[in-house]
């Protein structure tokens, strides 16, 4: 079932009307992760009648919407994180924003709300960048970070089809997404609580699926944990880290070799595009005498017990927002698993590694594959 009648999404009918006061950029010190936004916004309103309208730059601001829209009611509201980076040659770049388009329009067509033409939204992501060019950030661990949203905007309590949405996109200049920056953190194996289940849609970007998660996030903070682990099921499988997809390291004592592991895209996990440049990355790069990398169910047991036996050797969390994020500790069972870091440093080897991959080709320093793509300036 597809939900985009009528018109298309044509960004060659965009129109934009200039903020008449541009602010400056601040210092990056000053940059907390999505507080402040840049002087303009793009939205696209849709209906089932006329399809996609007229896509419209303009000074950021708020929206009006009915008291009885349907996205305050029932949840009609997806969203995307992605960043555009300043490269040395002071160009600007948007990483893999092909796999953020991808993954709106499957979170789109899953609650009934409208797709649209991929090409099209990173074509008017990018003229909404060059509006606001001045405003992005310089520098390792900063960029700008860029939120494409979808809302049902059709009034009236009846539940159904919205047959009105609105398409926007505002953009944040970011910094590193823990206050505490590059900082390995402790997590608490929840099981207590489920992220996401078969049948339903842990693997799509809905708003929904982030509100449930705060309430077990303060549960786990009063004992002393930065994040919930999410485990799965009687058997407990690992599946994912606060709002990030997870990474796990461990040495086969038998055959000596190292295996990077993640847990599999069986609908309950969401489909990261840093997982997916992680594993490309590993794959490509790691020497397979050396390493397997895996797909596969894993369990906070199995992570136990191989810690004890000294086969744990890292852990990382992998998102847009904080790219790699490391940890250090999973309180399970009473006890915490120790995760070990390199010495007098706030990560593992692998974990460092791959910041280091990904950070080098975000910000224009070694080219990989079609990954980044250059936003246009005049
Ligand atoms: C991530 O990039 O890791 C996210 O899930 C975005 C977050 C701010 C919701």
């Amino acid at each position: 079932i597809t939900l985009a009648t009528g018109a298309p999404l044509d960004a060659s009918k965009l129109k934009i009307t200039r903020n008449p006061n541009p602010s400056k950029p601040r210092p990056n010190e000053e940059l907390v992760f999505g507080q402040t936004f840049t002087d303009h916004m793009l939205t696209i309103p849709w209906s089932a009648k006329e399809g996609w309208g007229t896509p419209h730059i303009k000074p950021y601001g708020n929206l009006s919407l009915d008291p009885s829209a349907c996205v305050f009611h029932y949840a009609f509201e997806l969203f995307e994180g992605l960043k555009a980076y300043r490269t040395p040659q002071n160009t600007i770049t948007m990483f893999r924003p092909d796999k953020n388009m991808a993954r709106m329009n499957k979170s789109a067509a899953r609650i009934c709300l409208p797709t649209f033409e991929s090409e099209e939204l990173i074509k008017l992501t990018g003229k909404l960048i060059e509006q606001d060019k001045h405003l992005v950030p310089q520098g390792n661990g900063y960029s700008l970070y860029i939120r494409p949203t979808m809302i049902g905007t059709s009034k009236g309590l009846g539940v159904g089809t919205p047959s009105e949405a609105l398409l926007y996109v505002i953009t944040s200049p970011v910094g590193p997404y823990y206050k505490t920056g590059f900082k390995a953190v402790r997590l608490e194996a929840t099981d207590y609580a489920t992220r996401a289940w078969p049948g339903g849609v842990g693997d799509k970007k809905l708003g929904a699926n982030y509100a449930p998660c705060i309430l077990p996030q303060l549960q786990a903070a009063k004992r002393g944990y930065q994040q919930n682990l999410w485990l799965f099921g009687p058997e407990k499988n690992i599946t994912e880290v606060g709002t990030m997809n997870v990474f796990f390291v461990f040495l086969n004592k038998v055959t000596g070799k190292k295996e990077l592991v993640t847990a599999p895209l069986d609908g309950t996990i969401l489909e990261g595009v840093t997982r997916d440049s992680v594993l490309t990355l590993a794959r490509d790069k790691l020497d397979p005498q050396e390493w397997d990398i895996n797909e596969r169910y894993y369990t906070i047991t199995e992570v136990a017990t191989r810690a004890k036996q000294g086969e744990l050797l890292e852990a990382f969390g992998s998102g847009t927002a904080a790219v790699v994020s490391p940890i250090k500790e999973i309180g399970w069972n009473n006890e915490d698993i120790h995760v070990p870091l390199l010495p007098g440093e706030q990560c593992g080897a692998l974990t460092k590694q791959v910041a280091q991959w990904i950070a080098d080709i975000q910000y224009g320093r070694v080219n990989y594959g079609n990954w980044s793509k250059t936003v246009e300036l005049p």
